[in-house]
């Protein structure tokens, strides 16, 4: 079954290819994660009713002008991932517990990391790695310490290292690669910087050999905000078991989603159980709480707190989603490269435009299709996202742009201390397009004849 709307304006009907979300091209498999038991008769019809409203909006959908046939993103949930929510809902269990155990523990399995923490979002992720830095059970960094992170990001990555009390200090980014420009980093170091707050942009993975070595011969702790670039990897190795522990985002348009949501990845159990406590009211429930004897203390064991914390804890519902899209995973990712090989090998030496460079011992999980304009090209970024949206094609700036431009950096002298020329660069001359599971090999090549329809205007 085709799903017209989708296919607007990618071309003439015979040459279109059938694009069908559950039996298209996408790859991932019908899950039956966490014994829903589909052959009970009610379950069945359950299902089949949620089947049939997914069904309904995509047609309510389909009888709308759509702005864009190419969006940044696209649902990739089903109805697996509903009845997961409902089946919550309908057990009263809808508060952290059982499935987010488990959809911990098989995050840590395929990160193939010690140790996963699930939050409400990917910024509560970030919150909590720098809260476990300043963490006053065991405090590995000393209030007010320096921590570089680079100023092309998302801004909550920032937040956190501000709200966490610590100093931040922002590093210029490479517009070759949108990751942190390694010059400017070891130029940036100074005898009270302390840690290094890293992002792998738009999935690409920061050169981590080098930047370990600077690591090590400073004294640094590395964190890594992997919220873009699950499943990306270096020298075989995924990004967020680089350094002390890594973020994940699963926010809807993210690799996969639990609508919103975010896990946070570390070597150990035990930093994994101060994460835990930071993550709920500092309150010794859900950790190993042999660690703590309370016997000197006249307090109710279910209600002692032995740390401060926040209250950035998931749903099941979200635990649910985040184990069906689990399984769903491997498919969506190989989709994501195989896709955004095509439209990178289309653009290779291309006159104007350029995307980002890739270590030789990295291998991106792109988040979506970063672009920069080229030195002295005959138009601006500006003119070519407005011809790509009256063409249907939703473009923005690549995250947040340089976010010392941002009217936010009014608030704080960190934001005033310098300029920066790479981040600048991104700022005026990069945009992105999405990159979902769900495309499918004819939008990409539609994309390309129209950005080419563009371009042709110049030569
Ligand atoms: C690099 C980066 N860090 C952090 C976040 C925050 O994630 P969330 O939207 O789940 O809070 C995002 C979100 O897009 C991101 O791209």
């Amino acid at each position: 079954m085709e799903w017209p709307v989708l296919l607007m304006n990618i071309g003439k009907e015979s040459e279109r290819e059938p694009f069908s979300p559950r039996a298209g091209p996408p790859v991932y498999k019908e899950t039956t994660v966490n014994e829903i038991p589909r052959n009970i008769p009610s379950i069945d019809k359950l299902g089949g009713a949620i089947d049939s409203f997914l069904e309904l909006s995509r047609r309510i959908n389909e009888g709308q002008p759509q702005k864009y046939w190419y969006p940044l993103s696209m649902p990739t949930y089903g109805t697996e991932e509903v009845l997961q929510a409902l089946d919550s809902l309908c057990s009263f269990q809808t508060t952290m517990g059982e499935k987010t155990l488990e959809f911990e523990k098989r995050f840590a399995d395929h990160q193939k990391s010690g140790a996963a923490v699930m939050v409400n979002s990917g910024s509560s992720a970030d919150l909590l790695m720098c809260h476990l830095l300043v963490d006053p059970i065991q405090p590995l960094l000393a209030p007010g310490s320096e921590v570089l992170a680079p100023v092309v990001t998302w801004p909550t990555q920032l937040w956190s290292v501000m709200m966490a009390g610590l100093k931040l200090k922002l590093v210029d980014v490479d517009p070759e690669t949108l990751n942190i420009d390694l010059a400017d980093l070891e130029g940036s170091i100074t005898p009270n910087t302390k840690a290094l707050f890293l992002v792998h942009l738009m999935g690409n993975p920061c050169p981590m050999d080098r930047i370990q070595e600077i690591a090590k011969k400073h004294g640094l702790i590395i964190i890594e905000d992997c919220c873009e670039a699950l499943d990306s990897t270096y020298g075989g190795v995924k990004v967020g078991n680089f350094g002390l522990c890594g973020s994940y985002s699963f926010f809807f348009s993210h690799h996969m989603t639990t609508m919103e949501g975010g896990m946070v990845v570390c070597h150990d159990e035990e930093l994994a159980d101060r994460l835990k406590m930071l993550r709920a009211h500092g309150w010794l429930r859900n950790v190993d709480n042999s660690k703590f004897p309370l016997d000197s203390y006249n307090v109710d064991p279910r209600y002692a707190f032995v740390d401060w914390g926040l209250n950035v804890r998931p749903t099941e519902l979200q635990a649910g989603f985040g184990l069906c899209q689990l399984e769903k995973l491997p498919g969506f990712n190989q989709r994501r490269k195989l896709l955004a090989e095509r439209f990178f090998t289309a653009l290779d030496r291309n006159q104007y435009l350029s995307f980002p460079n890739v270590d030789p011992k990295a291998d991106p999980c792109w988040f979506a299709l970063p672009i920069m304009l080229k030195t002295d090209v005959p138009f601006t970024r500006r003119d070519i996202t407005n011809y790509l949206e009256s063409q249907g094609i939703e473009t923005r700036p690549v995250v947040a742009g340089n976010i010392a431009r941002h009217p936010v950096a009014r608030l704080f002298p960190e934001f005033k201390t310098r300029t920066f020329q790479g981040a600048d660069k991104i700022h005026e001359n990069g945009f992105y397009m999405g990159l979902s599971p769900l495309f499918s090999e004819g939008m990409i090549d539609r994309l390309l004849e129209i950005l080419q329809t563009y371009l042709n205007r110049f030569s």
